[in-house]
């Protein structure tokens, strides 16, 4: 949730410390700060708000040095302002984090029992003092050792030190750290992509593992001590992955190229010659799996629950779906025949990242369907299925989501196919179906017009909520949801049937309700919920898919269709007329849409 970087080097740092902050921005953008060491002092500037009111302060006061530190916050301990920022500093030592210091009640106490004066409302700062304390009596690596020992909960942390004027130390423990190597000089990071600008080579710590850093030489450590090797990856980057291009905003380019995406991930998994599904190394036989368990959060879990309709129309396994903030706590019966599959955009989504370590300290078979492949989910799991998305920059997630269902839709099909669920001519049907989604979606993205135009209702209205009904109801619930991240208002998701049963009562006059409700098993009975909010006044948006029988309905407010498909494939069309609303709502309010506020891209805390 809030992102690190170091750099040592033969040559002034902090611009460069600069640019990689403006590149992690979107892991937290509430504050940010940045420290050097030079002339034998810690010097350290912090604002409060973006990387550019940081830089604004830095043309005040230059700070030089060719070893330094800097940080982007999302605000977990203490409210977002420059006394809370990172870096955090004494005298002698500075410190930025990622993460949450669980025990830092009891550790502020007995510091402040010690002598050491607190400025800030953060845990982190304890991490400053604690260090300072154990090096009183202690050498640089065993002060590290004894202070990894006591501190409680989840850390990334780099750390510089007045008397050490040549090395940062970096360790991890449950938020991602990683390290870059660069030409007489190295670099600590929170990804891969705060280092890309300056380096691909990169290797990444595990939990409990804390590295020195220094610009000509980088130790790593096993959380006992022992040295250990770490392997050195050479990341391809794609520049203009990373760049908007043409776009106004990221989140606009991410939603334009979806058929795109779609494409290049079919051709990675899709044997186009034999109609085939190519799913390699899947580690494990029919009969191993009788049931499986799909976990997220926000977006990804969207994707589970979409999964779950499809699992349950091809396949005859068991199929459950958990958020994990919730799974990584519930009593869970764990069977040796299940399979927990855990869907994460970045791969680095604590709950996610808890809820998959939990299963894998009781020896569960474990797959991660992830767009960065070497994120720690990724990285921790038994078997990886990328969804080749490339770097997803906007907070609210877009592309991802088509590709998080497209790659769960093949496996799907795949196991369907391998257990005898599924018969050969639906398979290849569907796969014949599915290679022509990017174009169903290209066709369905150009729904622009309408959507610019209803967008100023939902603008005013006080709330809203999107309906929708078994295959539907998943993307009613992912739309409620862009909404609500990028306009800040209130939308609900809800299933069109339950709506008798009590929120019926939120209808009134003039109030905005999407209504999915494509040509499917559902259809008719969704109409029937339609109706029962258009008498109470709602606004209805019907989104539904072409067809030659007209909607049986009067007072429909507006409605959009998307293009007609197999019905599996219906929920991919009826997701993008969504994300645009929510982006066009967004862009007429004025709104930072790629930096939503309270926002992060990737959730690496509790
Ligand atoms: C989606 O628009 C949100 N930004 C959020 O719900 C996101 O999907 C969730 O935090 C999970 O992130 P992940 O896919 O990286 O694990």
């Amino acid at each position: 949730m809030c992102g690190i970087i170091g750099i040592t080097s033969n040559k002034p740092v902090t611009s460069a410390i600069i640019n990689s902050l403006r590149k992690l921005e979107y892991r937290g953008y509430d504050s940010a700060g940045v420290a050097t060491l030079s002339n034998g002092f810690i010097n350290e500037i912090k604002s409060e708000g973006r990387v550019d009111n940081l830089e604004k302060n830095l043309l005040n006061k230059k700070i030089e040095g060719t070893i330094g530190i800097g940080h982007v916050r999302w605000a977990t301990h203490g409210i977002p302002n420059t006394v809370n920022a990172h870096p955090h500093s004494s005298e002698t030592v500075s410190v930025v984090h990622n993460g949450i210091i669980e025990n830092s009640t009891t550790l502020k106490k007995y510091l402040i029992k010690k002598g050491h004066k607190f400025k800030s409302q953060t845990d982190t700062e304890v991490i400053v003092h604690l260090i300072t304390e154990l090096l009183k009596e202690n050498d640089l690596k065993n002060s590290i050792l004894k202070m990894l020992k006591q501190l409680h909960g989840s850390f990334a942390l780099g750390i510089i030190f007045k008397d050490q004027p040549d090395l940062i130390v970096g360790a991890r423990r449950g938020s991602p750290l990683a390290v870059g190597y660069g030409p007489n000089e190295n670099y600590l990071g929170s990804d891969s992509y705060a280092l890309k600008s300056m380096t691909n080579k990169i290797s990444y710590l595990n939990d409990g593992e804390f590295c020195i850093v220094k610009k000509n030489e980088v130790n790593f450590f096993d959380e006992t001590g022992n040295k250990i090797n770490k392997k050195v990856l050479e990341l391809s980057s794609n520049e203009q992955d990373y760049e908007k291009g043409d776009f106004k905003h990221f989140m606009a380019k991410e939603i334009e190229e979806q058929p795109i995406t779609l494409k290049n991930c079919i051709k990675e998994y899709i044997d186009s010659i034999n109609n085939e599904i190519s799913i390699h190394n899947f580690p494990w036989k029919n009969k191993e799996i009788s049931s499986v368990v799909l976990i997220g959060c926000g977006t990804a879990y969207h994707s589970c629950m979409m999964a779950k309709y499809w699992f349950e129309e091809l396949t005859t396994l068991d199929v459950s779906i958990d958020i994990a903030s919730e799974f990584r706590y519930r009593n869970n019966r764990f069977k040796k025949d299940s399979l927990y599959i855990f869907v994460s955009q970045s791969g680095e989504t604590a709950d996610t990242y808890a809820a998959l370590d939990l299963c894998n300290k009781n020896n569960m078979k474990t797959a991660s369907i992830v767009n960065v492949i070497e994120s720690s989910i990724a990285r921790d799991s038994n078997f990886v299925l990328p969804i080749h998305c490339g770097p997803e920059i906007g907070v609210a997630s877009t592309k991802a989501f088509l590709g998080q269902m497209l790659v769960l839709y093949l496996l799907i099909l795949k196991l369907g196919i391998i257990r005898g669920d599924l018969k050969k001519v639906n398979y290849v049907e569907k796969i014949k179906d599915l290679k022509k989604l990017p174009k169903f979606v290209e066709d369905t993205l150009l729904t622009e017009n309408k959507i610019q135009s209803v967008s100023s209702t939902f603008i005013k209205a006080k709330g809203s909520m999107f309906l929708g009904r078994g295959f539907s109801y998943p993307i009613a619930l992912e739309g409620a949801l862009k909404l609500k991240e990028l306009l800040y208002v209130h939308a609900e998701g809800y299933p069109a049937g339950e709506m008798k049963h009590g929120p019926l009562a939120l209808i009134e006059d003039g109030m905005p309700v999407v209504v999915l409700a494509p040509r499917d098993n559902y259809y008719k009975k969704t109409i029937s919920n339609m109706q029962e909010v258009i008498a109470r006044g709602a606004k209805v948006l019907l989104i539904t898919n072409k067809s030659n029988d007209d909607v049986v309905s009067e007072n429909i407010w507006q409605k959009i269709e998307v293009e007609n498909t197999n019905e599996d494939l219906l929920p991919f069309l009826l997701t993008v007329p969504l994300q645009k609303l929510a982006y066009y709502s967004a862009l007429k309010k004025g709104y930072d849409i790629d930096k939503p506020r309270n926002l992060a891209k990737s959730v690496t805390v509790e």
